[in-house]
């Protein structure tokens, strides 16, 4: 029914431009305009292949949601996650920001850790939160749980929690950690609860994400939000399987806000 509801309404802003289009669809383009149209085919993602015969090709034709991806990375691992969840984002239609929160280690002790200081993503204002329909927030785990940096960051945001400014936005979380067993999902639930406080809607990783089961190789990825593993010394990078988690959570999300936010401009 929503297939063939959305192949009309296709079918419908098809003979919007003609003059001469059959009289039945220039009464259903009085009823819905043609940006409508736009946006009920481009919600039935899943019947892309179906819908191909009335014309419809891609979705990117048509970005609808407004995406940040918000990130605190010391040694590239979460950097590297923060670009697969914004083309995951990207693929799936929506204008996607990349930015990062600003370092808070002293820049002597920072150089001495040897944390990566030049990172291409530029730094995010307090005010950057309330101009997205969704943020993804990803961060390395300390202690199992949420860096100082990204906490120092979102302990900012008081004035935006008072004034609802984030309410019924998308979030969804990804985290990385030297141990398998190192506190990723803490750390991930501790990104949702802030987004909880601030009234986000949460997208997690869900089982349809096959990558994250299986016990043939380490895999990153809980029903929380993405994950990958730097192993002791940092050595290990995401794998192909947890970036595909990456993008994957980035296109739940993108998905999500733009059924919550079909106006968005
Ligand atoms: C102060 C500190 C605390 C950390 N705590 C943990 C931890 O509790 N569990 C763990 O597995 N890794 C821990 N790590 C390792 C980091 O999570 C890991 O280096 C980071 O996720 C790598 O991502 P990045 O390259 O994006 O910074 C810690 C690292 C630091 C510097």
């Amino acid at each position: 029914m929503q297939i063939a509801k959305a192949a009309f309404l296709v079918a419908a802003e098809d003979h919007a431009d003609r003059p001469g289009g059959p009289s039945k669809f220039r009464k259903v383009i009085c009823q819905f305009s043609a940006r409508r149209a736009r946006l009920r085919r481009d919600r039935t993602i899943g019947a892309l292949p179906l819908l191909r015969p009335f014309g419809v090709a891609t979705l990117e034709e048509s970005p609808l949601a407004k995406v940040l991806v918000l990130y605190y990375s010391s040694y590239g691992h979460i950097e590297k996650m923060a670009e697969a969840v914004a083309a995951g984002a990207r693929e799936a239609g929506a204008t996607v920001d990349i930015k990062r929160v600003p370092e808070t280690i002293p820049e002597e002790v920072a150089r001495a850790a040897r944390v990566k200081l030049d990172q291409a993503a530029p730094i995010a204002s307090i005010n950057d939160l309330a101009q997205y329909d969704a943020i993804v927030i990803g961060t390395g785990t300390r202690y199992g749980r949420v860096s100082g940096q990204m906490a120092n960051f979102l302990d900012q945001a008081g004035k935006l929690w008072l004034a609802g400014a984030l309410v019924g936005k998308v979030g969804a979380a990804f985290t990385c950690s030297a141990a398998q067993h190192g506190g990723q999902e803490t750390t991930l639930l501790s990104l949702i609860t802030n987004m909880l406080h601030f009234g986000m809607t949460i997208v997690g990783l869900d089982y349809g994400f096959k990558g994250q089961m299986g016990d043939d190789e380490i895999r990153g990825g809980s029903p929380y939000g993405a994950t990958t593993l730097a192993g002791p010394t940092g050595q290990r990078q995401p794998t192909e399987n947890d970036l595909a988690g990456a993008r994957y959570l980035g296109a739940r999300v993108a998905r999500t806000a733009a059924l919550l936010f079909p106006d968005s401009k």
